[in-house]
């Protein structure tokens, strides 16, 4: 076919199974509902922007600067930051591409985390602490989406063409480019839902 595809969005999708993973996600498991526990400021904060939820976005956004057990997980999304930005071909070889925030989440039943990017990063993403079956995943806009005037429907597969559902699931991994618009939709299932989302800032 005389067709090309242009312009692609990328999303790194994984999950952590480097050597005692486990141990650490059981360790940053504890560390998170330990925070949401203690940060006061936090839940104050949570309450007015995150309803139904706790993050630690308004009160403790790096947390690899203050816990070794977010410093290991900040050494293990380095690897996998630096393989996307070698399949987004970014040429990092003037200025470092650098964590700058790390903070945690904490999602109840009906929590919803509406439509957003990170205008001050250039690589964001959320690894998964836990879980629960059937808890909402991570829903991306295609970023095409206002330019579509006059369109006709289209058939099948391609009808939900214009957002992209990645499931959750514990230990999983996900990286996108901050600019892609993104949201979590409300969280059907009882049971926490406990991820640490994080910017990498081109410096
Ligand atoms: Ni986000």
């Amino acid at each position: 076919m005389p067709v090309h595809a242009l312009f692609p969005t990328l999303v790194y999708s994984t999950r952590l199974r480097s050597r005692g993973w486990q141990t650490l996600n059981a360790r940053l498991r504890a560390e998170c509902r330990q925070l949401a526990h203690d940060d006061a400021a936090g839940r104050r904060w949570s309450k007015r922007n995150y309803p139904g939820g706790y993050t630690s976005y308004g009160s403790a956004h790096r947390m690899h600067e203050l816990s070794p057990t977010f410093a290991r997980l900040a050494r293990e999304l380095d690897r996998h930051v630096a393989r996307f930005a070698h399949a987004l071909r970014l040429d990092l070889t003037s200025r470092p591409l650098a964590l700058t925030d790390c903070w945690v989440n904490v999602m109840g039943a009906g929590a919803v985390h509406g439509l957003h990017l990170h205008p001050l990063s250039t690589i964001s993403g959320t690894y998964y602490v836990a879980v629960p079956r059937g808890a909402a995943g991570l829903k991306f806009e295609d970023p095409r989406l206002e330019r579509f005037m006059a369109a006709p429907p289209r058939r099948g597969r391609a009808r939900a063409a214009h957002w992209a559902n990645f499931a959750a699931r514990t230990a999983g991994l996900l990286l996108f480019e901050s600019w892609l618009r993104h949201e979590v939709p409300a969280n059907p299932v009882a049971g926490e839902r406990i991820s640490i989302s994080f910017n990498y800032s081109w410096f």
